[in-house]
């Protein structure tokens, strides 16, 4: 399909989209708040948005006509810029504010769970006074994952034996939220292994994408604070070595029925889901859900995508992905790990970086994040810079094709090599 699409973000995910849509024939405008080079290179025209005030640049993007707008970021998600785009007669291939609430109100995610009978609950209590939060963590022989009820960029969650060593810091913690926001969520902490999978709908179907994990801790060993995301995986089989056969189908069909239950209350989800499961020894459990591509693992799986993205979107957006035929992914394991300033995930010290692209081998991507410059020497901000991604046959195979290629990359940084290597690998199986 040739159309003409603007999408709205300037980070590694949105470059893998960007390169998808490009490939697909359509042409590309860009929005975004940084001058992200790769995306900044294949686009007809970059918009500038002002992350506080996003909605500012509707004019710009009406007057450029477009047949379709995609939105990435949850921060943008989590304005009324589609509703808006959507009143404006503009295809947006992107979820309603309310309909992101899934991701932004856990306390919406979870009460819609509860009232649909929906299986992979986890335990939780929503609460606004901390005399509750002390007598719910005396509960005897159980531990808590405590969260903000709003976005938190996968930062905002401590989990109790983890970033929590004890009550009192639980209870520290808990406090300091309810403080912020007057309420704070407290699930019970499930064992296991977390996986994500990503899925495009329409509301109605829903097309699965391949399963991925995420590597949060900042340091090797998954030691350290909790980040975005420091790395990510995912198989050839499109599945994990160390989950159950029937994790990927459960997991889809939780999905599925939030989608129904959504549909049911006449709010619609359109776009992209991005459920993180937990599988434990005997279940299945839904820890988050989002509304949007999972960063870093929607780069894994955008990678190997076969397909025409751009019919992919429009048929979001046209509520009729019944009429997509081609979505296949490669049978190829993936690797990603992101390159980031010193101190990221406490106290980031960013700086200059470059690249050597001369000869990047077939099945290495790089993808560019949150930087400024151009494609062989930019600017990192605080955030994450980088993703080198290798496809491999094996998980394994793809680790070490990521560090063969890491002397590529010259300044100060911080990555973590164990991400998909062997030794961590067996770790996770006999975990
Ligand atoms: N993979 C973590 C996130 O996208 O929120």
């Amino acid at each position: 399909m040739t159309i003409k699409i603007i999408l709205v973000g300037g980070g590694g995910r949105e470059d893998a989209l960007g390169r998808l849509i490009i490939q697909s024939g359509s042409s590309l405008v860009t929005v975004m708040a940084n001058q992200n080079p790769s995306l900044a290179a294949i686009s007809s025209r970059v918009i500038k948005i002002d992350e506080n005030n996003p909605l500012s640049v509707i004019p710009d993007i009406l007057n450029e006509k477009p047949d379709l707008v995609y939105i990435g970021p949850d921060g943008i998600l989590d304005t009324d810029l589609a509703d808006k785009l959507t009143a404006n007669g503009v295809r947006v291939a992107s979820p309603t504010r309310k309909a992101f609430q899934i991701e932004s109100s856990k306390a919406y995610m979870r009460s819609l769970m509860k009232r649909y009978s929906i299986p992979g609950q986890v335990p939780f209590y929503l609460l606004d006074d901390a005399y509750d939060v002390e007598t719910v963590l005396d509960t005897p022989g159980k531990e808590f994952a405590i969260k903000p009820v709003g976005l938190t960029g996968g930062k905002g969650v401590k989990v109790m034996g983890d970033q929590l060593p004890d009550k009192k810091s639980a209870l520290t913690y808990a406090r300091s939220i309810l403080r912020k926001d007057k309420k704070v969520l407290l699930e019970e902490k499930i064992i296991g292994h977390e996986f994500s999978l990503q899925a495009f709908t329409d509301g109605i179907r829903i097309i699965p994408m391949p399963i991925a994990q995420d590597y949060k801790r900042a340091y090797e060993g998954d030691l350290g604070p909790n980040t975005g995301g420091m790395g990510s995986i995912s198989d050839a089989n499109h599945s994990l070595p160390f989950l159950s056969e029937q994790a990927s189908s459960t997991a889809l069909k939780i999905m599925k029925k939030v989608m129904e239950s959504m549909e049911g209350e006449g709010n619609i989800f359109k776009g992209v889901l991005y459920g993180q499961f937990m599988q434990s020894r005997n279940n299945i459990y839904m820890i988050e859900m989002n509304g949007r591509f999972a960063d870093p693992e929607g780069m894994n799986v955008l990678s190997i995508f076969k397909g025409d993205i751009s019919d992919v979107l429009y048929g979001i957006a046209d509520g009729n992905l019944s009429s997509v035929k081609d979505v296949r992914f490669l049978e190829k394991a993936t690797v990603l790990k992101y390159i980031v300033p010193k101190g990221y995930g406490e106290n980031p010290l960013p700086g200059k970086l470059k690249i050597d692209l001369a000869g990047l081998p077939e099945d290495i991507s790089v993808y560019y994040s949150s930087v400024n410059g151009s494609l062989d020497e930019f600017e990192m901000t605080s955030s994450r810079a980088l993703a080198i991604l290798a496809r491999g046959r094996t998980i394994e195979e793809a680790s070490e094709m990521v560090e063969t290629n890491l002397y590529r990359v010259h300044g100060e940084y911080h990555v973590r090599h164990d991400i998909g290597s062997s030794s961590l690998m067996k770790k996770k199986m006999y975990m």
